[in-house]
């Protein structure tokens, strides 16, 4: 008899990418997915620490879980439930104190393990905990993408980070750094284009970081993977994130010049636009070194569009630092972005700092958040009446229409026939929605595309 299991995913990409695999590894001993936790025999909850509100809703979902566990079980029935991913691996066996009928956790770096643990939990009834390090064995145990075909991909490269920015759980959670070996990588992508992916997005906390082994025994940054990347067949588009502006590096700079393939869209995160927040932070690096950076990006790939993360309200920020920032801003222009409320994550340096009250906070982020909406409204504008080549990934809410994205990560609103999926079409960019663009599909250009 099949068994279902329910998957719920929280944080970044890399747990998406996580999420995905783990339903891969669960399918060969004779799990399904489920559509909701209810009909599930197992529930994963795939959960991330970046910020508090993150894990408080892990523990409010697990107030749900367990009465659907508790009526499976009057029912005669069981249900495993599982805490994976940063939570599980920041909070381990606190989980298991707190919420005594999770039969199961482990971290971003065990999974792989995961049909073992499944097997255990059955037999001895929970209590498996698994937050071991490092990432090498995952990834040599993971079996061969099955992944249905999606049309625009995700593809960890790189995991874990050893920059300690002060404010973040990230190289706690994830571990040191480490590079997939770019053949491991080249095969994976292979599989995935062959499957139909048009477009991939390769992940890492900090992707640019990448320094894998090359297939010759040298060593490869991200710009050389790129490079090979491009040149498998079918693959149209390329993208990475995130990446650190300490590691944008001069090949990176030139792949962006000369790989077609490699998307004019970056998301560079600069957190705060004040070399005293900037140093406080553990940034390295100052508001002009990003600058600089932007401009040498923006030299090479002049129609390059940009988004960026910030946190308002770190620790000591004064209202002419939060200024600073807001001028870094209105000079770069960004085409998205997202912004936080610095939130103190329990073992970081800056948690233990003085905090800002959180009225400041908010009204900084308030002020900002117009600001980069403005911006993004501006970006988006601008592309009204243009021809775009929009990638059509999947069906619309309404009946006849489909969604895609500009090379500019914009999404695309247009009518058209769903065996258009997976295709690059000319669109006409007509409208605005709040936060997407509608287009027309001109018939003749798309004849002449073929
Ligand atoms: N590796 C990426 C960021 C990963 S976390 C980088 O170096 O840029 C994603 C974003 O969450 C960060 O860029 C930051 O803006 C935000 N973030 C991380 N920790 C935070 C915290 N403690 N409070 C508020 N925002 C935080
Ligand atoms: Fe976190 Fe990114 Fe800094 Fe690493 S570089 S510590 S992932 S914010
Ligand atoms: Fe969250 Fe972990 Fe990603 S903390 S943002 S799920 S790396």
């Amino acid at each position: 008899m099949t068994k279902r299991v329910f998957v719920k995913t929280y944080g970044c990409q890399m747990n998406v990418y996580d999420s995905a695999r783990m339903a891969e590894l669960l399918a060969p001993i004779g799990y399904a997915p489920a559509e909701t936790p209810r009909d599930a025999d197992l529930v994963i909850l795939n959960t991330c620490h970046i910020r508090e509100k993150a894990a408080e809703k892990v523990f409010s979902e697990l107030g749900s879980i367990r009465h659907l566990k508790n009526a499976k079980e009057r029912r005669g029935e069981r249900m495993i439930v599982a805490v994976a991913g940063c939570v599980a691996q920041a909070e381990g066996a606190e989980i298991l104190r707190r919420a005594p009928f999770v039969d199961m956790v482990f971290g971003p770096q065990a999974y792989h393990r995961l049909p073992e643990m499944v097997a255990r939990a059955a037999r001895e009834g929970g209590g498996i905990l698994d937050t071991s390090f490092p990432p090498e064995a995952k990834f040599d145990h993971l079996p061969a993408t099955t992944a249905a075909p999606e049309v625009s991909a995700l593809l960890t490269i790189q995991e874990g980070c050893d920059k300690f920015c002060t404010f973040c759980v990230v190289p706690y959670t994830r571990g040191a750094e480490f590079s997939r070996p770019a053949a491991q990588v080249i095969a994976e992508a292979e599989r995935l284009a062959a499957a139909g992916a048009r477009e991939i997005t390769l992940l890492g906390q900090n992707v640019n970081a990448y320094h894998g082994a090359a297939p010759d025994g040298s060593e490869w940054g991200l710009a050389d993977l790129l490079r090979a990347l491009a040149r498998i067949p079918g693959l149209e588009r390329l993208r990475y994130t995130t990446s650190h502006p300490r590691d944008v590096d001069d090949g990176l700079i030139a792949a962006h010049r000369d790989v077609p393939e490699l998307m004019p869209f970056l998301h560079l995160p600069v957190q705060s636009g004040a070399d005293r927040v900037l140093a406080a932070m553990n940034r390295r690096h100052t508001a002009d070194d990003y600058r600089r950076t932007i401009e040498r990006l923006r030299q090479a790939r002049p129609d390059l569009a940009l988004s960026s993360d910030f946190i308002v309200g770190y620790p000591g920020e004064s209202d002419l630092d939060f200024r600073a920032t807001l001028d870094l801003v209105a000079e770069i222009g960004f085409a998205q972005s997202y912004s936080f409320k610095y939130s103190p994550r329990p073992g970081t340096p800056a948690s233990a700092e003085r905090q800002l009250p959180d009225p400041v906070k908010a009204e900084r982020l308030a002020t900002l958040q117009s600001l980069l909406q403005q911006q993004q409204r501006a970006f988006n504008e601008a592309s009204i009446g243009s021809m775009m080549p929009v990638l059509f990934e999947k069906s619309g809410r309404h009946a006849g229409q489909l969604v895609g994205r500009t090379p500019y990560m914009q999404s695309v609103h247009a009518d058209a026939d769903p065996s258009r999926i997976g295709a690059i079409l000319p669109v006409r960019i007509v409208g605005l929605r709040s936060n997407s663009l509608t287009g027309l599909i001109d018939g003749a250009l798309e004849e002449a595309a073929q």
